[in-house]
């Protein structure tokens, strides 16, 4: 299996679905669904998307009942870094190849679009909880996915990610705070999603739980790495952007070798986990040894 062509055909399938849920450039007020699809069609790689319909399969389920659950994680994830490169946050000009949305639509409608998309995602999920009503794991679904982006999940990784600029910090359990709320808990209920909804049993969400805040530890990491090392036409978002804001990051921490060291030591903890799953867990070690290499 060829992760590159995967990973294509995910994302297209994605892609297409967002296209169908979300309200249409032409509707009044033109102006705010322009800004979302700005943002959420400017070349996002969909990880977690793809990674939410990658758990259904890793539990031996069909993922299609679940694209638009992965269109919701997509929106929520657009949202957040909407919000994280406007002026009072990061201050970075560019995303995904392109302005940022506050430089193309003025920040005030950029706050907007975060927020429509935040809430259009939990619309999503709920007309598919409607769609189910006796499926009660969509109520799980939703609460999980709500408390990830809130403020014990996301929003409070942000928050101490932001008080910690210029601080120099040295208390490690504080940046583990930061990576695994600002990145890890989206990542995390990603995978949860997927997996609840394909009827995963708790032996199965322990292993893809564990799997999730691996991935989202080594990902965040490398993410750190690549605002030092990684190039800005192929990221399409600036390098130095941590450096600029004094952000407490891994290679800041701990320096570049052991930061590598803890890419290496999270994905093989999150290999461990993989292998007591009993369906198609391919493309889920495949994303998981791309992350060292990653150059977007
Ligand atoms: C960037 O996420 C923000 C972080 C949480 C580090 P991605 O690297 O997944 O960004 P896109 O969605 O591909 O643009
Ligand atoms: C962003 O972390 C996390 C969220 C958007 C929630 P970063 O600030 O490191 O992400 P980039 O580097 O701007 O993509
Ligand atoms: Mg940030
Ligand atoms: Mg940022
Ligand atoms: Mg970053």
């Amino acid at each position: 299996m060829e992760l590159k062509k995967y990973l294509q055909e995910r994302a297209a399938l994605v892609d297409q679905a967002l296209l169908e849920i979300m309200p249409s450039q032409e509707l009044y007020p033109e102006k705010i669904h322009q800004a979302m699809h700005y943002s959420v069609f400017a070349g996002g790689k969909r990880l977690r998307p793809i990674l939410c319909l990658a758990a259904a399969e890793a539990v031996g389920k069909d993922f299609q009942p679940f694209i638009p659950v992965a269109c919701a994680l997509e929106m929520i994830h657009t949202y957040s870094l909407i919000h994280d490169d406007l002026p009072a946050m990061d201050n970075d000009d560019y995303r995904r190849g392109k302005l940022t949305n506050h430089k193309v639509f003025g920040e005030g409608i950029a706050i907007l679009a975060g927020d429509a998309l935040l809430t259009y995602a939990f619309e999503v999920l709920a007309r598919k909880g409607e769609e189910n009503p006796q499926n009660q794991k969509y109520l799980q679904v939703i609460r999980e996915i709500a408390a990830a982006a809130g403020t014990l999940g996301m929003i409070g990784g942000q928050v101490v990610d932001l008080d910690s600029e210029g601080k120099n910090l040295t208390d490690e359990k504080l940046l583990v705070y930061i990576h695994t709320h600002k990145t890890g808990a989206l990542f995390r209920a990603s995978v949860r999603a997927g997996a609840i909804l394909a009827g995963a049993g708790a032996e199965e969400l322990k292993c893809l739980t564990i799997f999730a805040e691996k991935f989202g530890l080594a990902f965040q990491i490398t993410d750190d790495l690549l605002d030092l090392f990684g190039e800005e036409e192929k990221l399409g978002k600036p390098i130095g952007s941590d450096a600029k804001n004094k952000k407490v990051t891994y290679p800041a921490l701990y320096g570049v070798e052991k930061s590598r060291f803890f890419v290496r030591e999270a994905i093989e903890e999150a290999e461990t986990a993989l292998q007591q799953l009993p369906g198609f867990t391919e493309p889920l070690k495949l994303l998981l040894h791309y992350l060292p290499e990653r150059q977007v």
